[in-house]
This record gives C-alpha cells, sequence and structure tokens, in this order.
C-alpha cells in the first residue's frame, strides 16, 4: 500500500517538523493544534547520536497511479460540477451505505456541511448553539457567522470528548440546536446528549468531522442526532484536499439540505419541501467525489492498521508512569482514529514543561502536537463580545454574561498536559509505535537533565 516515495527519511522527517516546518506539519496533519512553533534552539534528542534510522511513517495523503486517473478521468470527462456529472452521486452513495444512513449529501468541505444542517435548523440571531470548549474553531464560526451565540460546554478530561453532564445547565429558553463533536475519532457520549434532547427538545446536530464511520453501540455516529456531518479535508482520514458530507435519515431534511446547498434551488425531479428562504452554493465538485471514491478503496485497510496500532501504542504508553492515553467509552465499538490522544503530566517527568517535552520528543522524529489552544479564549472568540452586531442581538449585559460564562478550568487544565499524533503517525506499523514508547520512555528517564537545557 505504501509508495516507496511516500516513506519519509528519518532526516526528512525531521527537516519537516523543525520551525516552520512543524507549523506547516501540524496545519495539514493535526489541524486544529496549537500551532505553536517548536523552539528554534536545537532541541535536546533522548536517543544517542548515531542511533538514526528510518521512519516507516508515510506522508499524508497516501496516493497512486488509480488516484491520478480517478481525477483524470473527471477531468477528461468535461463534467466538473455535481449537477453535470455522476460522481458526487455516486460517492454519497457509496458513503451512506457504509454509513447505515438513509441519506447523504456531499458538500465543499466540512464548515458548510455545518453551515447547511444549521441553516436548515433556522438557526439565526438571538438563538443559542450549544458546543464543546475542547474543539476546532470551525464549531464556533459555524454559529457566529448565522449570528447566533455559541454557549460553551466543559469536555470530560478523561475522554476529552464534550462533557454531557453539563449540558443541562447550558440550556436556556433560546437554545436551539446542541452541537456535540466526536473527537479525533471517538465517539462523544451520544446516549446522554439525545436523552437531554429528547428530554429537552432540542434537536442535536452531531458534528463527526474527525470520526467519518466511528460507531457507538453498532451504529455510525451522525446516525443518532437530526444529521451528522462529516469532513474530508487534507489532513483528514479520507480526504479530497477539502470535501464534506452531511448523513441524516430524515428525509425532509436531507431535501432541505439539498436546496439550501444549491441556493435554494429544488433538485429536478425530487420531492418538494416549503422554500427556506436561504442558501448559498456549497456543492462538492466532481473532480472531489472522483478523487472520495478513489480514496475510498483504502479506507478500510488504513482504518484496521491505524486502529491496530492504536491499540498497541496504548499498551505501550500506559505502562509509562506520567502518560495517560485518552479514555474511550465502552459503548465505541468503532474508533476512527483521526488523532491519537493522550494526557502528559509533568510532575511524574521530574517537571519537564510540555513544551519541552515535545521538543525532545520532535528531536527524536516523534511528530506530535500539543492540540487545541483554549479556544473560548482567543481573540478570534472573544470578539463577538464587541461586536456590533452582536451587542445590538443580545445587549451590552448579555455579552458580558456571555464573557463571564467563559470560565473553563477542565478546558484550561486539558489544553496545558494534552498531546496528539496524528492519524498518520497510526499507520507506521508495530515498530514506529515501539519507536515512539521508547522515545517517551528514554525522555522520561533524562527528564531533569533535559529540562536544564
Ligand atoms: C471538529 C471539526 N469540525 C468542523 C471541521 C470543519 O471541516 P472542514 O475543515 O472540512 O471545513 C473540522 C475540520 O477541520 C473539525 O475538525
Amino acid at each position: 500500500m505504501k509508495q516507496p516515495n511516500q516513506i519519509l527519511t528519518r532526516r526528512r522527517f525531521l527537516a519537516g517538523t523543525s520551525t516552520a516546518g512543524a507549523v506547516a506539519y501540524l496545519a495539514a496533519n493535526a489541524r486544529g493544534a496549537d500551532s505553536t512553533p517548536p523552539s528554534t534552539r536545537s532541541p535536546r534528542s533522548a536517543t544517542p547520536p548515531g542511533s538514526t534510522r528510518s521512519s516507516q511513517i508515510p506522508s499524508w495523503p497516501i496516493h497512486d497511479e488509480a488516484d491520478a486517473s480517478a481525477a483524470a478521468d473527471v477531468v477528461r470527462s468535461g463534467k466538473w460540477g455535481r449537477l453535470a456529472g455522476r460522481k458526487t452521486l455516486e460517492f454519497e452513495e457509496s458513503l451512506r451505505v457504509k454509513a447505515g444512513a438513509g441519506y447523504c449529501l456531499a458538500t465543499s468541505t466540512g464548515t458548510t456541511a455545518l453551515l447547511t444542517s444549521l441553516g436548515v435548523l433556522g438557526v439565526g440571531p438571538g438563538d443559542e448553539v450549544i458546543l464543546p470548549t475542547y474543539t476546532w474553531v470551525a464549531c464556533f464560526n459555524v454559529i457566529t457567522v448565522n449570528y447566533a451565540l455559541p454557549v460553551f460546554v466543559e469536555p470530560d478530561i478523561e475522554t476529552f470528548q464534550i462533557d454531557a453532564t453539563k449540558i443541562d445547565s447550558a440550556i436556556t429558553a433560546a437554545t436551539k440546536v446542541i452541537l456535540p463533536v466526536h473527537l479525533g475519532g471517538s465517539p462523544a457520549d451520544i446516549d446522554a446528549v439525545m436523552a437531554i434532547s429528547r428530554r429537552r427538545g432540542i434537536p442535536v446536530l452531531e458534528d463527526a468531522c474527525q470520526s467519518p464511520l466511528a460507531e457507538w453501540k453498532g451504529r455510525v455516529v451522525g446516525n443518532f442526532g437530526i444529521a451528522g456531518c462529516i469532513s474530508f479535508q487534507a489532513s483528514k482520514n479520507l480526504t479530497a484536499g477539502e470535501g464534506g458530507a452531511i448523513i441524516t435519515n430524515d428525509e425532509e431534511f436531507y431535501i432541505k439540505c439539498f436546496n439550501y446547498h444549491n441556493q435554494g434551488n429544488v433538485r429536478a425531479g425530487a420531492r418538494q419541501v416549503a422554500p427556506l428562504g436561504r442558501g448559498a452554493n456549497f456543492r462538492m465538485t466532481e473532480l472531489q467525489a472522483g478523487l472520495l471514491l478513489s480514496q475510498l478503496r483504502r479506507f478500510e485497510e488504513q482504518q484496521a492498521a491505524r486502529g491496530q496500532n492504536a491499540a498497541y501504542l496504548s499498551s505501550l504508553l500506559s505502562q509509562i508512569p506520567g502518560i495517560a492515553p485518552a479514555r474511550i467509552r465502552k459503548e465505541c465499538t468503532r474508533h476512527a482514529w483521526h488523532l491519537y490522544m493522550f494526557h502528559y503530566d509533568q510532575s511524574q517527568f521530574a517537571g519537564l514543561t510540555r513544551a519541552k517535552f515535545m521538543r525532545a520528543l520532535s528531536a527524536d522524529g516523534v511528530d506530535a502536537g500539543p492540540g487545541y489552544a483554549q479556544l473560548n479564549k482567543t481573540p478570534h472568540v472573544r470578539a463577538i463580545a464587541s461586536n456590533p452586531h452582536y451587542l445590538r442581538i443580545y445587549g451590552k449585559s448579555g455579552m458580558a454574561a456571555w464573557e463571564e460564562r467563559n470560565q473553563t478550568p477542565i478546558t484550561d487544565r486539558l489544553c496545558s498536559e494534552g498531546v496528539w499524533l496524528g492519524q498518520r503517525t497510526l499507520l507506521g506499523g508495530r515498530s514506529e509505535m515501539e519507536r515512539i514508547a521508547e522515545a517517551i520512555r528514554k525522555i522520561r528517564s533524562r527528564a531533569s537533565e533535559i529540562a536544564k537545557v
């Protein structure tokens, strides 16, 4: 499966992870990670000099001549838009069947899948939408482009997923949608979220952008709420550079989504529903669909490899004091392994800070990221408190209260101790998992020395 030119040598790998390269790598492989550049100082390696060896971690995306032909076929067909060709329809049908869903709509990105869904749910100014604090900024953006109020809920420290026990108290009369995120490939506690949804009568839109075909009690995520959104952006396990999809079991919702993503225009020959008066062009291109169909050929095999390697890595890392892999709920019957997330406890590493730990990992050729920064405390997010439209809609006191509510000690802790490995690392084979565990063990044994650098 791996092409020789897709296996990175250790030297190229390290070059790609230093300074600017690390930022680019994180952007492409662990997008959403705090892109703090590693120090420009030469990091101290825990591996003795001269012990360089080849990394078996493939570059991403993996592609071959069949992918190139798939793209070329679309080019030659001259049918590049979904309204002209059949590739998007074909991809939607493949994904629908794999997800066990009634309907599937492909979109230009995961963000536009979310925007379409929230648009159809009628989210607008004055509404509140509940989302986790520990997530990618897209979740916030799709709420605020609609001038709705994002209401943050803290994660559960062990699983990194939204803490469903905190959702109830975040609900108000203005809550329009609950937007849980299945983070990193692992399902959030969707039973608990759906129980709240039923009791309070509030729809759930599942953000499964990082968790394609992950399962909760044997059912693919995205099938629990009104719909689920998936991303095929460049770092994702299934990718066409950009792309997205909505899966749903509600025919009317699907038809409305089709119309919304098609500038409000109805699909010829399809059942009609009341017009929404809103919409945009969020259509997938045939080129994206052609590539996705081609990438789908190796998806199952790659997912199986990621799963096996992740389980092996967890068995190794769990033996190292101070390293705790994210807890996976027992109801998770299939993890999509977009991210391998773990906790780093510096008190077990002689006080070695996470930043220094990560630099040492990088020096040993282990490409890790620090995970999300405190989203709710970024200037981008806080700016809505002084946005004139927000002030007009929610009032000065409303926005001040919103700022007050954004005290998130669990998120702060998770953002300071989380460490991520990207999905392509999990395609590296058992020896790579051993190398990662060995690097961490060595860093721990020399932690006080490394801390002084
Ligand atoms: C949790 C989450 N939601 C939404 C998105 C948005 O998807 P896209 O980048 O395809 O627009 C992403 C992707 O990066 C994501 O990780």
